[in-house]
């Protein structure tokens, strides 16, 4: 039986913060006992560097690490733990594939295809890159409900298209897009796609073979890991035909004045010391996950968007921002004049952590015609009583500055 107040007494933030009503989950998700036990145990009993040392703590070192790969390749369905990089989280992920898969095969005049609602770490790297090549950012746009029209989508792939980047999930407006669709438009033309699952992996059965998705990126700590851990997923052949783009110790094979040769993939794309207690940490996030069935983390959550969303709607002046058929949980909304700032600031005082501004979504908050939202974005932990406090709080608020 799925029980958010039994999953909210694995957090040990709540008990230092009994009062708290997280609706920031979005922004980052809270760290059950489980990964706070598995970093600080791992630096407590079994720091050690990895793949260099040879005695017995580093080689334990290496295996968990390795370990980790092979939880990640199930949780998503890979096909292998060799498709696997780790990366310090979303952003790096999508720049890596921007600089190494992308920058080489870009041509003046070719196309990069991303949507209105993308975050700015799925916009950035591409416009950076596109810059740097001569090349072309087209943007999908979005309907008032925050919807794409695949219709659209369609047209805009051409043979000058060289590249889909798209978000899975809305951070600002909840829409979950129709991947399915759109990959498969897009590999009619043999059009690679990235999806940006920071907002989906958490809550989604998801299967990246299935989808037959090139490249899959997410972040540690929005799946109740460790922040500065991430994963980037890649089809095995177009990882094998990377090159890396971050260079130094541990990427290598061998090195001489000269001349270098690269380690295997997917070594390769991860120079340096890496995030370890991290990456162990975000093992545990996903052993903790994959103990509940991702249907009824989804029916938990559903209940909880349409309980806030009803409940909302009833508020004098109250407007929902993002209202597709298709919805996560996450509820964006502007309340009258009143600036979103000031309404995180109020609920903040009523212990209600909410995000307010433009979610890393400028341009999308342009098309809006908005400076920002309020976002609340729930969780597992997360109750409908704690939903229905936050439609009171408002009514609070409205109240005040009406
Ligand atoms: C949809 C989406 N993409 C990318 C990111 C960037 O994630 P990170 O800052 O962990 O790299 C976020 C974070 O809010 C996000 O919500």
């Amino acid at each position: 039986m799925f029980d958010p107040v039994k999953i909210r007494s694995e957090f040990p933030i709540f008990s230092h913060h009994p009062e708290l009503i997280y609706l920031d989950n979005a922004a980052t998700t809270q760290k059950p006992e489980a990964v706070i036990r598995a970093t600080s145990d791992f630096y407590q009993k079994e720091n050690a560097n990895i793949h260099r040392g040879i005695y017995e703590l580093a080689a334990n070192a290496s295996q968990k690490y390795e370990q980790v790969r092979r939880t990640v390749a199930s949780f998503i369905g890979a096909e292998r733990p060799e498709s696997i990089v780790y990366t310090s989280g979303t952003t790096e992920g999508i720049n890596l594939v921007a600089q190494s898969f992308l920058a080489g095969r870009l041509q003046p005049g070719d196309e990069v295809v991303i949507s209105a609602m993308e975050h700015h770490a799925n916009l950035i790297p591409w416009q950076q890159v596109c810059k740097m090549q001569g090349a072309k950012l087209r943007v999908i746009p979005v309907s008032e409900a925050g919807e794409i029209d695949l219709a659209v989508f369609k047209k805009m792939l051409s043979e000058r298209t060289k590249m889909v980047a798209l978000v899975h999930v809305s951070n600002t407006l909840g829409t979950i897009n129709p991947v399915e669709e759109m990959i498969e438009m897009a590999h009619s033309r043999d059009i690679p796609v990235l999806l940006d699952g920071a907002q989906s992996v958490a809550h989604y059965p998801l299967d990246v073979q299935a989808l037959d998705v090139d490249f899959f990126v997410f972040s540690g700590h929005k799946i109740f890991g460790p922040t500065g851990t991430g994963i980037l997923y890649g089809k095995p052949e177009h990882l094998e035909n990377m090159e890396p783009v971050t260079f130094g110790g541990d990427m290598i094979n061998s090195v001489s004045f000269e001349t270098t040769t690269f380690a295997a993939v997917p070594q390769r794309f991860e120079a340096g010391t890496t995030n370890i207690a991290g990456v162990i940490g975000l093992g545990a996030a996903i052993d903790f996950l994959m103990k509940f069935d991702k249907n009824d983390i989804l029916a938990h959550l559903k209940n909880l968007t349409e309980t806030a969303t009803d409940a909302l709607r009833q508020i004098d002046g109250l407007k929902i921002i993002g209202t597709a058929q298709n919805k996560s949980a996450i509820v964006s909304f502007t309340l009258g004049n009143v600036h979103p700032h000031d309404v995180a600031t109020f609920l903040g005082s009523e212990n209600i952590a909410v995000r307010a501004g433009n979610h890393c979504t400028q341009p999308l908050m342009d098309f809006y015609g908005l400076p920002g939202t309020t976002r609340a974005s729930f969780s597992i932990y997360n109750t409908a009583e704690e939903a229905l406090r936050l439609a009171e709080a408002l009514k609070d608020i409205q109240r005040f500055f009406a």
